[in-house]
């Protein structure tokens, strides 16, 4: 199994299960780096909140990011100027900026111990073919006033043809703050739970929220999910990826501070470093696929590794992990209330997302106070860009639309339970059903559905997560078909391995 570098060198938290019926005026769904600072800031203002998290605190896709927090965006913001405007490219530079001045007051006022410190962040070209990205990059970010330099050598052993050096930016590690950060929440007025999954919220007078174990009632809810649980139709506006991450210990060379990404189009790595103890790493991350539509999951690792191995001396492979996001259609996250009435989302922050959820919760919490807000219009979750989205929103729905194909009879991976190795799964078609089958190392196998609960796609077996990923709008299950992320709120249906026995 996969495990994050930022999870193992953060504290636990020990928040209670949601064992009793409660109220509340908020109810936020996600302990994540969003849900947590949303949380503390309504608390502050007064406001009274639970947050339920389904796991622990930052055990989900804030603890496997990449800890880096920056003003300009992973879409560049040459390319919002040229989509939107330049209005609309400096704001985003400003109210990202905004979100990191945030992330340092709160660990300079609480002293948490997360590792945060400013940097320089680089975006570099390897070869002069994308010197024109790096050079309208120069452009956009000097015309936006941030402090920019260009530059032809860089601090890592990474030969480069070109560079934009962008100083004041920061790291720190995420799961760290997140953690830091619930701990010093206004207790009186924010109640968090963990291991509190929520599968259902049903609209009566307010908002009914059920656990498995008791329902909180609120009259308003946020859902800080990184994708809206349960049928939007802003999904069609949301596209899944996933991407790869290692840490690798180095045995010598330099060791300088910095957020680095490569332009090259093939693989996009980014590569920062991190000391923990004595032990010096480079964290290299990219590998960027579509959630549940690869054949070999694996590999990404492996070229990961190459890429670390090629510029830097390379002791071991000490961590491995992956994280998902959602590419929004017109390039701007959606923030803000939903198309149902007192339910507030914040989603679609590409591979930006701790700075935008930083924004999000800044945004939320001005919005549920009834205070004007900057950046609200901006990133308005009811906006409709028709223009601007169109050309992602006929792609990416394409693509979906062929993803239930697979659901055809014949389409399986295996016709019997003998055809999968040990530790793996595979789609087995049985009556006419699809089934998602995990035989694990003692050579047992655990059937359920291959049915995704969300909206119905035939679910993927991922060999380097041993997970079930849906191909079509992100979720994801263990290998025994429990919901690890995604809009899904249900697991797959158990399905009996001595019906398939009898045939
Ligand atoms: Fe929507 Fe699976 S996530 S159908």
């Amino acid at each position: 199994m996969t495990r994050s570098f930022w999870k193992s060198a953060a504290p636990n938290t020990n928040f209670p299960k949601l064992n009793e019926n409660i109220s509340a005026e908020i109810a936020i769904i996600g302990g994540g780096i969003t849900g947590i600072t949303t949380a503390y800031l309504l608390a502050k203002s007064g406001k009274k909140v639970v947050l339920l998290e389904a796991g622990t605190i930052s055990g989900g896709t804030t603890g496997d990011s990449t800890g880096n927090l920056y003003a300009m965006v992973d879409k560049r913001l040459h390319h919002i100027q040229s989509k939107w405007n330049e209005d609309t490219a400096s704001r985003v530079a400003q109210s990202r900026g905004q979100a990191v001045n945030l992330v340092e007051e709160l660990v300079n006022k609480y002293q948490i111990n997360c590792s945060f410190k400013r940097v320089p962040w680089y975006l570099f070209s390897e070869t002069e073919k994308k010197d024109e990205t790096i050079e309208k990059e120069i452009k956009a970010a000097a015309h936006y006033r941030l402090p920019v330099e260009e530059v032809h050598d860089l601090p890592i052993p990474v030969k480069v043809s070109m560079a934009i050096k962008v100083e004041g930016q920061a790291q720190f590690n995420p799961a760290a703050f997140v953690r830091g950060l619930a701990e010093k929440i206004d207790s009186a007025n924010c109640r968090i739970f963990e291991n509190s999954e929520v599968h259902h919220i049903e609209k009566e007078e307010d908002l009914v929220l059920s656990t498995d174990s008791a329902k909180v009632t609120a009259k308003k809810v946020i859902l800080a999910t990184h994708t809206p649980k349960g049928i939007y139709g802003l999904q069609t506006a949301l596209y899944p990826y996933r991407e790869y991450a290692i840490a690798a210990k180095l045995n010598s060379g330099d060791f300088p501070d910095g957020i680095y990404w490569d332009t090259e189009a093939d693989f996009h790595t980014s590569m920062r470093t991190y000391s923990k103890g004595e032990d010096n790493y480079v964290l290299v991350l990219g590998g960027h696929h579509k959630v549940g539509q690869e054949d070999d999951y694996s590999c990404f690792f492996k070229k990961l590794e190459q890429n670390a191995r090629k510029h830097f001396d390379v002791a071991s492979i000490d961590y491995e992990w992956s994280a998902q996001h959602y590419k929004p259609a017109d390039g701007l996250p959606y923030i803000g209330e939903s198309s149902d009435d007192n339910i507030y989302i914040a989603t679609g922050f590409s591979t930006d997302g701790l700075t935008y959820g930083v924004l999000s919760a800044m945004i939320l919490n001005d919005q549920l106070n009834n205070r004007e807000n900057e950046w609200s219009d901006l990133y308005k979750a009811s906006r409709f860009t028709p223009v601007k989205s169109a050309k992602n929103f006929i792609k990416e729905n394409l693509n979906v639309a062929k993803q239930y194909i697979k659901d055809l009879p014949g389409k399986a991976e295996a016709g019997s339970f003998d055809e999968i190795a040990a530790d793996q799964g595979k789609v087995v078609e049985v009556e006419n059903e699809k089934w998602a089958v995990f035989k694990d190392e003692k050579g047992q196998v655990h059937c359920q559905s291959a049915v995704c609960t969300h909206m119905d796609c035939i679910v993927d077996w991922n060999d380097a997560e041993k997970s079930w990923d849906c191909p079509c709008h992100g979720s994801r299950f263990k290998a025994t078909g429990e919901v690890i992320e995604g809009p899904a709120f249900l697991p797959l249906a158990p399905k009996d391995p001595a019906a398939r026995e009898k045939e």
